[in-house]
Order: C-alpha cells, then sequence, then structure tokens
C-alpha cells in the first residue's frame, strides 16, 4: 500500500527508471505522430474557420447586435416616431415624457414638421370617408391620433388614415375634467413624435372647409395659436369664475371659448406641463356652475403666453339657432348655399392683417352629412 502511493508520488521516478531502456527512438515516434496529429489539426481548423468560421463569427456579431444597437441609442430612435401608438405609461409618466424639451434649438438632422390632427370620439367617425379625401397625397406632412372610449373598438382597414392611430384611452365626460384630461392625453401622445409642429383637435363631427393644402399653408404660416378665448362678462363668462382660483388665477385672466384648438409645439409644451393652473380648475370649475374645457386651456394660456394667441376659433360653429347646444347639419342641410353662408362674408385678423378666411374647419355634421358632403365636396371645398 505504501509502496504503491510512494510510485504515484514521484511520476519523475518512474521515468527515471524507465529512461535506463532504449528509449530515444520510440520517443522520436511518438513525438513524430504528435507532430502529424497536431499539424492535420491546424490544417483542419483553418479550413473550418475558411469556410464556416466567417458565417460563425457573422452569427455571433448578430447576436450580439441588440447589445450594442439598442434603440435608444441612435438618432433615429429619437426621431422617428414608434411604429406603433400603444404603450404602457399611465397619464403622469406620459405628461412627464411628454413635456421634454430640447435645449438645443436647431435640429442635428432634416426635421420635417408635420401637423397632428387630434380626433376626440366617443367612438366611430363617422365622417372618416371625407377625411381620407382630404389627406390623400399629402403624406409626410401630417399625422393623426385617435382618442375614443376605451370600450369602443376601431376597425379601419390597413389601407386607412385612421388605421392603428387609436391612443391608450379613458373614459371622458362633457363638462367634465376628464375631457381636458383626455385633449392633454391627446396631445401628450403626439408631442412623443418629435416632428409633430402643430396640433389640431377635432370632434367626430368636424369636417374640413378647405383642402389640405390651404390649411397647411394657413396654419404653418400664422404667426400665432389659434384658440378662442375671450373675456365674456355675464353668468356664463365672468360668473364662472370662483375667488378661490386667486391669486394663480386673477378674475382678469379669467376666458372662455371652444375647446377646438390649433396650437403649436410650444404651447401643447406647456398644456401637458402645466401642474399650476390644473388643479385650480379641477377643483373650483365643476358642473353646472362651470364648464371646464370652455375655460381651461384659454385661461391657461392666455395667463402663459398671451403673445402667442389668435383668441379665435378657425372651427366655424352655428349658434344661430339659440340654445344650449349649436346646431347640426344633417344631410338635408348639406347645400351650396350652407358654405357659402359659412365662408362669405368673413372677416378677421390674420398675421396682425384682415382676412376673408377666417375657418377652416366647421362642425357640427351628423353622420347622415356624409353622403351629400362627399358628392359636394370637390365643387364646393376643394377636397
Ligand atoms: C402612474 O404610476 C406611478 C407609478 O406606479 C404612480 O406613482 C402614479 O400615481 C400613477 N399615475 C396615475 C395617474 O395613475
Ligand atoms: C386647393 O384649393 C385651392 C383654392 O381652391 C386651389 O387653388 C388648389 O389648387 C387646391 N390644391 C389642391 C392640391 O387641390
Ligand atoms: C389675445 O389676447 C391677449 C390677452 O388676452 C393679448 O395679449 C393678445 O395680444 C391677443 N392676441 C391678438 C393676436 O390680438
Amino acid at each position: 500500500m505504501q509502496s504503491r502511493l510512494e510510485e504515484g508520488k514521484d511520476p519523475a521516478a518512474i521515468l527515471r527508471t524507465s529512461s535506463s531502456r532504449p528509449f530515444p527512438f520510440r520517443l522520436l515516434q511518438f513525438f513524430l505522430l504528435f507532430l502529424v496529429i497536431g499539424l492535420g489539426a491546424s490544417i483542419l481548423s483553418m479550413y473550418m474557420i475558411r469556410h464556416f468560421g466567417i458565417q460563425n463569427v457573422a452569427l455571433v456579431q448578430s447576436a450580439y447586435k441588440p447589445c450594442f444597437q439598442q434603440p435608444s441609442a441612435t438618432i433615429e430612435s429619437w426621431v422617428r416616431p414608434t411604429s406603433g401608438l400603444m404603450h404602457t405609461m399611465n397619464d403622469s409618466e406620459l405628461l412627464w415624457r411628454a413635456s421634454f424639451v430640447p435645449r438645443i434649438k436647431n435640429y442635428p438632422f432634416k426635421r420635417r414638421p408635420k401637423m397632428a390632427f387630434m380626433f376626440l370620439t366617443k367612438g366611430p367617425l363617422p365622417l372618416a370617408p371625407l377625411w381620407e379625401n382630404f389627406f390623400a397625397g399629402h403624406e409626410g406632412l401630417y399625422s393623426i391620433y385617435v382618442h375614443s372610449l376605451p370600450s369602443y373598438t376601431a376597425d379601419f382597414p390597413p389601407s386607412s388614415v385612421f388605421y392603428e392611430r387609436q391612443i391608450p384611452s379613458q373614459v371622458t365626460e362633457w363638462g367634465m375634467m376628464s375631457m381636458c384630461d383626455a385633449e392633454r392625453r391627446l396631445l401628450a401622445n403626439a408631442l412623443l413624435d418629435i416632428s409633430n409642429e402643430w396640433f389640431l383637435l377635432f370632434s367626430e363631427s368636424c369636417i374640413p372647409l378647405q383642402n389640405f393644402s390651404i390649411v397647411h399653408r394657413y396654419i404653418t404660416r400664422s404667426r400665432y395659436s389659434f384658440i378662442g378665448a375671450i373675456d365674456e362678462p355675464g353668468p356664463y363668462g365672468r360668473g364662472r369664475y370662483d375667488e378661490n382660483m386667486a391669486p394663480e388665477i386673477k378674475l382678469t385672466d379669467w376666458r372662455k371659448g371652444s375647446q377646438w384648438f390649433e396650437i403649436n409645439r410650444e404651447l401643447a409644451i406647456r398644456v401637458v406641463g402645466d401642474t399650476t393652473y390644473y388643479p385650480k380648475l379641477d377643483q373650483f370649475c365643476t358642473p353646472h356652475k362651470c364648464y371646464v374645457d370652455e375655460h381651461y386651456f384659454q385661461t391657461m394660456l392666455t395667463i402663459d403666453s398671451p403673445h402667442l394667441l389668435a383668441n379665435r376659433s378657425l372651427t366655424y360653429v352655428d349658434w344661430s339657432r339659440g340654445g344650449a347646444h349649436p346646431a347640426t347639419f344633417g344631410k338635408d342641410d348639406i347645400k351650396e348655399e350652407l358654405f357659402k353662408t359659412i365662408l362669405q362674408d368673413q372677416t378677421c385678423l390674420y398675421n396682425n392683417q384682415p382676412s376673408s378666411l377666417c375657418f377652416l374647419f366647421a362642425r357640427k355634421f351628423a353622420p347622415n352629412a356624409l353622403e351629400p358632403l362627399l358628392k359636394i365636396a370637390p365643387k364646393v371645398l376643394g377636397i
């Protein structure tokens, strides 16, 4: 037992003992054999590398690529919008993300400014075919966002401009803060695309009154953003102001107007970034004393950026029939004369100059107005 251990302990001793035999020739044989095997193996491996090795290297590279080319590491990921509009951010996260502003004003890439058309609807867009005609041929100059009730599933075909343009939505009620929340949600989602420069809000009952070229030119060349914001005396204007809103909001700042706006990126960022006026309106402008969608953005922007506001709306609406709601135009109303009335005899200021083109859009149009609208549009609206 001990001798075996001793033998194992010292292999050199074994070698030494065997070295007494005539070994050199045998060792040379072994050495040559190893040399041949080694040479063969290295030649084989060279062939392997030449024929398969490069492919293997490529495979390894492509497998590792995601580590070095993560979307967030390229300028394109900041410039090019994501293909889908769905995300898992809640409102706090979304508004925070959308409030990012680059400090360097010159873009280090070619930026083609777009108009974001934002549709605030309950569900379907019955006048979509008219809008489709309006957008046709102007790809790259616009983007579309739709906020509808979360229970509603849109079924636009892939060929439609509205296909997969729905944003994560929540239930909204007219006259409530949830309406302004939806508008801020639309703005925030549209702000995520850095190419969007103008933000236009519509309902499902809105129609365009001019062709795309005219709308584009009018809005992009305007020095001001469009939102109806007037200081209205009386119970439905100043009467809705609550002294608890001071000192942030003074009575002289209080504005009223329709919620359908066309604002630039700077103002859109101010709206999503507001944490000063929101709590005041949320707490003190409540139904049935006050209707927040007629006051919040109008008042907030008047305090924040009065010099950037045209204080008028580009969306025509007919209050002439009286009552609490504006007129709805149905299929029997769609005649050339209606549009003559809307488009003629208008005067307003555009870039501080008198202009006869004051309305680019109109509401409210019933779903059954679609067919006569499509017929009349080429001649009357140029669409
Ligand atoms: C969004 O999620 C964050 C983190 O879970 C939470 O703190 C915040 O209150 C949420 N905001 C809303 C509006 O739900
Ligand atoms: C848009 O309308 C204007 C005036 O009606 C017209 O001159 C122009 O050619 C139209 N543009 C297109 C692209 O149809
Ligand atoms: C809009 O109203 C604000 C005050 O509310 C004023 O400072 C601004 O000059 C008005 N805009 C235009 C284009 O007149």
